[in-house]
């Protein structure tokens, strides 16, 4: 992990959050190619879970909701973490997070409260007077940005279940205890589906979704041994899950661990707001001619945590050419960059063929030009970024109007007419 968390600084992946200022505890900022990286891992998702689908549309609701809404939905009771303090220094941490031997990470006494219930959402207030009157919260999930909407979707569109919601966006929660990079954060991008179903139908969706959930993962190029489908205890779910199903990856700093839940939610939160708000959020299901309350299953997955995931079993360090080289080996569609544009030697006619040709394919990638230090070091800082295709211009090219593809993983070489180089890129990465 620390090879990783290094690599991911220096190549302006992932940089520590206020790092000029000491830091702040659980925030990390999104370099170039880190930002590269989570728009394409965001883009895959819509891809599969709305845009290739007829039963799913998109929502973008606000982050500060109406505070009704989180009662109706339980947080304000429930979404809470056990928080023990030591009586000696005052380190709070989550119980559940005490080393197995009683003593305090902090100052080493064993002298602990009794835990108490933490609630984990971020309170503000809304407007110039901060008293009771204007709380709001930082959404801890967008989840009910969907609920809250369900029938102005309905409304507008003409859905008919099964359907579902889904939606992009930020959550927070105020972790007791952050780490392990990306993996625990305070601010955190989300991915969700809300999938309304007839009540009845929950588990062949809930099935469903699992293994849809599961494909997209190796369709993206996760190892199969790395990642698993759990079903969590009876005593382990959350207060709105009638059973709860969670992908595991096996994480380098702790082993099988949550990288995605999928829940069986039931009518929870539907009821909730119908409940809470007096709207009757009910479906009419127009062939049985019956009103009920759909149930909901929901495929949930934080933006940070899957990258975290994709960076992990990407990275390699290979004997190559008597040295060895660090490469991340993304799947051509999550890569942040799809080409690197090189030039054997900067001389001017080369220098000309390769920028016209960079030029021409940024209209369709993300790709980049690089002159810089020999062919060989440029080669493995492609590699290091991740880059599937180094595509060079040399002096052959002058003749046969051709240029060299290296491919990132096998470093295998081939030529290429130029006027053929965007058709081979689109095939290889689609
Ligand atoms: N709406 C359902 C929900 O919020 P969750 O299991 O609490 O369920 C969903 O969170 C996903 O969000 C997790 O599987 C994980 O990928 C991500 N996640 C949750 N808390 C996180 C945190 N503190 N830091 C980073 N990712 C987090």
């Amino acid at each position: 992990m620390e090879k990783l968390v290094s690599l991911a600084k220096r190549r302006g992946f992932v940089f520590q959050g206020s790092e000029i200022y000491g830091g702040l505890n659980g925030t990390w900022d999104l370099g170039p190619l880190g930002t590269l990286l989570a728009k394409n891992i965001k883009d895959e998702w819509w891809k599969s879970v709305v845009q290739k689908r007829e039963d799913v549309v998109g929502l973008d609701s606000t982050i500060l909701h109406h505070p009704k809404v989180w009662e109706a939905s339980g947080h304000i009771k429930n979404f809470t973490d056990p928080l023990v303090e030591c009586k000696n220094c005052h380190h709070r941490l989550r119980e559940d997070t005490l080393p197995k031997d009683g003593k305090c990470p902090n100052c080493g006494k064993k002298d602990f409260t009794k835990p108490r219930d933490f609630n984990l959402m971020f309170k503000s207030h809304i407007g110039p007077v901060e008293d009771e009157t204007g709380v709001v919260y930082l959404r801890p999930e967008t989840a009910q940005g969907i609920f809250i909407n369900f029938d102005n979707v309905l409304q507008s569109s003409r859905l008919k279940i099964p359907f579902g919601i889904a939606q992009i966006g930020k959550g927070f929660r105020n972790e007791i205890t952050t780490g392990n990079f990306l993996f625990r954060v305070r601010e955190f991008e989300m991915m969700e589906l809300e999938y309304f179903v007839k009540p009845g139908t929950e588990k062949k969706w809930h099935t469903y979704w699992q293994k849809e959930r599961l494909n997209w993962f190796l369709g993206l190029g996760i190892k199969k041994e790395n990642i698993k489908l759990i079903q969590l205890p009876q005593e382990e779910l959350a207060h709105y899950s009638k059973g709860t199903s969670e992908l595991h990856y096996n994480w380098p700093f702790m082993g099988w661990g949550e990288l995605e839940g999928i829940a069986s939610r039931g009518d929870y939160d539907l009821k909730q707001h119908m409940k809470l708000s007096g709207k009757d959020l009910s479906y009419f299901d127009e062939e049985e001619k019956e009103k009920y309350l759909p149930y909901v299953i929901e495929p949930s997955v934080g933006v940070g945590r899957a990258m975290l995931a994709f960076i992990i079993d990407a990275y390699a360090e290979d004997a190559a050419e008597g040295e060895v080289r660090t490469v991340l080996r993304f799947h051509p569609k999550l890569a942040p960059i799809k080409a690197s544009v090189l030039p054997l030697v900067k001389d001017e006619k080369l220098v000309k063929i390769a920028q016209d040709l960079y030029h021409q394919l940024k209209e369709d990638w993300f790709v980049t030009y690089d002159e810089t230090s020999s062919i060989g070091r440029r080669y493995r800082r492609a590699d290091e970024a991740g880059t599937p295709f180094a595509i060079t211009v040399d002096f052959d090219t002058l003749k046969d109007k051709a240029v060299t593809i290296r491919d990132r993983d096998s470093m295998k070489q081939g030529r290429v007419k130029i006027s053929e180089v965007a058709t081979y890129l689109k095939e290889k990465i689609g």
